[in-house]
């Protein structure tokens, strides 16, 4: 299940880096939770042109870090890389500063690393990366008051064939998630599709954690599973939404739990897990992936 390295442990986590003054904040910056989003979730053309700017850089952003995934990079390098390429293009790295549940830190880094066991939301420290870690990357960038959120697996060298098919399988059911996001049908399709293709190979979906509403919130409130929830989750696919899909896959079970710095998510049995978010637009033609270099 875990074939080549030992399990991942904290490293160090290096001072926060700085944003220039000029580049705007997002609100929950400096504050204790992130405001109650109440606009909606189906945003105006003007809207959604800006959310494409900032998806747009996301990606661009994930493209530069996922070409330094190597054995012998640590994390902490991949977040300074990311973190730099943000700022030049004028945007503000979301995850700075996004508030933690109550009592916790929010979260430091530019990026989120995610190696091997860990699902998501893993802090950039001084982790060396190793021949055959899949390594997860999550960017979003906040420019012109709105969000783009968007995640990849890099495999450090070859890895292993095992590997190497969960990286893919885990794409291709992001993929078809998307894809079933067809105006008037409910949400729960994306996950039910999602948790279908992923039972074929053996895989497990993560249910903890889910898609979102993203745009000028980066987590607006409307979830998207990428497990069949039905018959819950059944707000109805709009023109005009923009959310993300981003399903964590495991080789083993999904069941986690959460380390004790109140952001890295592991699997209980250490089996490892591959990501990949796209933020999507719907259209009167159906999905539009906005996340693209
Ligand atoms: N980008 C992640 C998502 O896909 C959220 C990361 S929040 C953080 O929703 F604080 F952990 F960075
Ligand atoms: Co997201
Ligand atoms: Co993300």
């Amino acid at each position: 299940m875990s074939p080549v390295r030992e399990s991942i442990t904290k490293g160090v986590v290096t001072p926060v880096r700085e944003v220039p003054a000029s580049i705007a904040r997002p609100e929950y910056v400096g504050r204790k939770r992130a405001a109650d989003w109440r606009g909606g979730d189906v945003h105006s053309p003007e809207t959604i042109e800006r959310i494409r700017v900032s998806a747009k850089l996301a990606a661009q952003a994930l493209a530069e870090v996922g070409r330094h995934v190597a054995p012998g990079v640590t994390t902490d390098e991949l977040d300074r890389i990311g973190h730099e390429f943000l700022v030049d293009h004028g945007a503000y790295p979301s995850t700075i500063g996004y508030p933690g549940a109550a009592g916790r830190p929010p979260f430091p880094k530019a990026i989120c690393t995610s190696v091997n066991e860990v699902i998501c939301h893993g802090i950039p420290d001084s982790t060396v990366i190793e021949d055959g870690d899949i390594v997860k990357v999550d960017i979003t960038a906040f420019k012109d008051g709105v969000h783009g959120d968007n995640c990849g697996s890099f495999i450090a060298g070859e890895g292993t064939e095992a590997s190497r098919k969960l990286v893919e399988v885990t794409h291709e059911a992001m993929m078809r998630g998307i894809k079933a996001a067809q105006p008037g049908r409910q949400v729960n399709v994306i996950g039910r599709v999602i948790e279908k293709y992923a039972a074929r190979f053996g895989y497990e979906s993560v249910r903890s954690y889910t898609g979102h509403g993203v745009g000028p919130a980066f987590h607006t409130g409307l979830i998207i599973p990428h497990y069949d929830a039905a018959p819950h989750h059944d707000d109805v696919i709009e023109v005009g939404m923009t959310f993300t899909v981003e399903p964590m896959l495991c080789m083993g079970s999904e069941d986690s739990h959460e380390w004790d710095d109140g952001w890295t998510v592991v699997t209980n049995d250490g089996s490892w897990v591959a990501q990949f978010e796209h933020t999507i637009v719907i259209t009167e033609n159906g999905p539009e992936v906005l996340t693209l270099p």
